[in-house]
């Protein structure tokens, strides 16, 4: 593969989208690739199904993988927490194991997880129309969410940049994506997502904190687009898996505007469970009545010995590391700036400045070859390739070696 598309987007190598041909009256409503790729020797086109050969894999994945060949990587492209999973959370989980809680639990969760889950929920949102299902992760809780929501040929409103697994998603459903560009101040200008909707847009999807911005939404936007999609019969997703990592305001929800948005949540990154799989998703009844059948059918449930993990770690305080994680923003932020463009990021653990040379891909692949740096660049996170993003949850002496790898990048840069 030619170094350039090794960073393409996770999205499709098409022309066409699904959309385009359900229009046509057929239901074919995944991309159709031009040209299906090839695995080693194997004839993909005679193998996998058209849905699975139109995408490429992350360019995160591509990341890892290059990451375990390099000695000695200045690893800063793994959108994870570098801390550890607390104590109570880990020693719950052994002791579920011991007592042989290893088997499946109802679809909807265990009832101790979900009723505190949704005791939380209550005492936030009020709210008593709004139900709660656990997930085998928010990833999980997307699938689920996406598949209750939207037929083929149906509209998605996404903000790019976003989070990879959106847009493949929604067309693995036939759905189609309606792409709102948030550059380069990454802020949601409301009247530009009205204009947008049309009679076939069912979902828009919002993720703040935001992967790979880091970038907060305002409470006056969050409420603006709640009211927005309630008006015009839309169903705002509300992705919130990074809420308590805000760091300069308070986090708001879209949910606390409106009775119909449907939230998505986890633990994979509030308490650095990542592998542990378990998240969850809250909303109207009738919208996680079907997540839950759909559960049934595909995940069964979230994996019972995280689930027990989880509930002990709703009573760990997490302000420790989530203080070190903004003390490592701030070293970061201090590291480039003058040296990068970028807009201050007021959650998540993600900065996303502008590449030097214009170009992300160009710039992650000189990063690679002349410091060992792994950033990911932006055309991952959707068509622009002009940014790169940088995860900064590394220990310090990774993150010191980053900074100066990436202030040698721009002095060089010229
Ligand atoms: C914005 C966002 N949503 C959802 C997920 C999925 O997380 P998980 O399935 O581990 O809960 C991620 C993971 O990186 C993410 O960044």
């Amino acid at each position: 593969m030619p170094a350039a598309r090794s960073w393409a987007s996770s999205s499709t190598s098409s022309s066409a989208t699904a959309a385009d041909v359900a229009a046509g009256g057929r239901l074919t409503s995944f991309p159709i690739p031009r040209e299906r790729p090839r695995a080693n020797s194997v004839d993909t086109r005679s193998v996998v199904s058209k849905r699975a050969g139109a995408f490429d894999s992350s360019g995160i994945r591509k990341a890892f993988d290059l990451a375990a060949k390099l000695e000695n990587p200045i690893n800063l492209a793994i959108g994870q927490p570098d801390f550890a999973m607390p104590a109570e959370a880990r020693e719950a989980a052994k002791a579920a194991i011991d007592a042989g809680k290893n088997g499946y639990t109802p679809t909807q969760g265990i009832p101790a997880l979900r009723d505190r889950l949704e005791a939380e929920v209550r005492q936030e949102l009020g709210q008593p129309g709004r139900s709660l299902c656990v997930t085998s992760g928010s990833s999980g809780a997307l699938v689920l969410a996406l598949m209750a929501l939207i037929d083929p040929g149906d509209e998605v409103i996404l903000f790019e940049p976003a989070f990879v697994m959106y847009r493949p998603l929604v067309e693995f459903l036939g759905g189609r994506c309606i792409i709102v560009d948030t550059s380069p101040t990454f802020r949601i200008d409301v009247d530009q997502v009205a204009a947008a909707i049309t009679p076939r847009c069912r979902v828009m999807l919002l993720n703040t904190p935001a992967n790979p911005t880091g970038i907060v939404a305002p409470e006056e936007t969050v409420r603006a687009l709640a009211r927005l999609a309630q008006q015009r019969g839309v169903t705002l997703i509300s992705d919130e898996l990074y809420r308590s990592y805000c760091y300069d305001e308070p986090f708001h929800s879209p949910a606390a505007h409106s009775e119909s948005v449907v939230v998505i949540d986890g633990f994979s990154k509030s308490h650095a469970m990542t592998g542990w799989r378990v998240g969850w998703v809250h909303g109207p009844k009738p919208i996680i009545d079907a997540c839950t059948m759909l559960q049934q059918y595909t995940f069964v449930c979230a994996p019972q010995v995280g689930q027990w993990g989880a509930i002990a770690a709703l009573d760990c305080s997490m302000a420790g590391p989530l203080a070190e994680c903004r003390r490592k923003r701030d070293k970061l932020m201090a590291g480039l700036r003058g040296l990068y463009a970028f807009v201050p990021p007021g959650g998540a653990f993600y900065l996303y400045p502008e590449a030097p040379g214009g170009s992300g891909r160009a710039f992650a692949e000189r990063a690679v070859q002349e410091e060992k740096l792994i950033v990911v660049p932006g055309s991952v996170f959707g068509s622009a390739d002009t940014h790169f993003r940088i995860a900064y949850t590394v220990t310090d002496q990774m993150l010191d070696r980053g900074i100066a790898a990436l202030q040698r990048l721009a002095r060089s840069a010229g």
